[in-house]
């Protein structure tokens, strides 16, 4: 199972508390992104290369950390097959998987800090998707005009 994770300068300490979530749990990681607050660093430039790794099959999920999580999913969601979701709450997280099958989790450390990161992420990870009437919606996201 393998994972890329990502985030800008105001997702380092998200960043981090996912990286330990997923270590425990035996998820291999690919980590990008800076190393201190100083590197200020451009979210779309982090989210394109995980988006990218999801896309191609180099991960099987990205997780993404910035300041609200929005920049990243705007950015991560122009990738075709990436459905990724701004995680708020346990129930969003649950929904994201359960209905839409989210391959990429973007949290805001501004919104939620580290620790409330770690639960939701926890309700992502061990939620799966239940397919049925949600696979057949799913599979209509990228169906694209032109
Ligand atoms: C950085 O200041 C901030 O704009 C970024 O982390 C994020 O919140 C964007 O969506």
């Amino acid at each position: 199972m393998r994972a890329m994770i990502g985030s800008d300068h105001a997702g380092i300490d998200g960043r981090n508390a996912v990286a330990a979530v997923l270590a425990d749990r035996g998820w291999e990681i690919q980590h990008l992104g800076p190393s201190n607050v100083d590197e200020k660093t451009d979210y779309p430039d982090v989210a394109h290369d995980v988006a990218a790794g999801v896309t191609s099959g180099d991960a099987e999920i990205g997780i993404l950390v910035c300041g609200t999580g929005q920049g990243m999913a705007m950015t991560a969601n122009k990738y075709c097959g990436i459905r990724a979701a701004v995680i708020t709450d346990a129930f969003t997280a649950e929904m994201a998987r359960g209905h839409n099958d989210a391959n990429v989790a973007c949290f805001g450390e501004r919104v939620l800090g580290a620790d409330k990161i770690t639960e939701l992420l926890g309700v992502f990870l061990d939620t799966p998707f239940e397919g049925g009437r949600h696979g057949d919606r799913v599979n209509k996201i990228d169906r694209v005009p032109g």
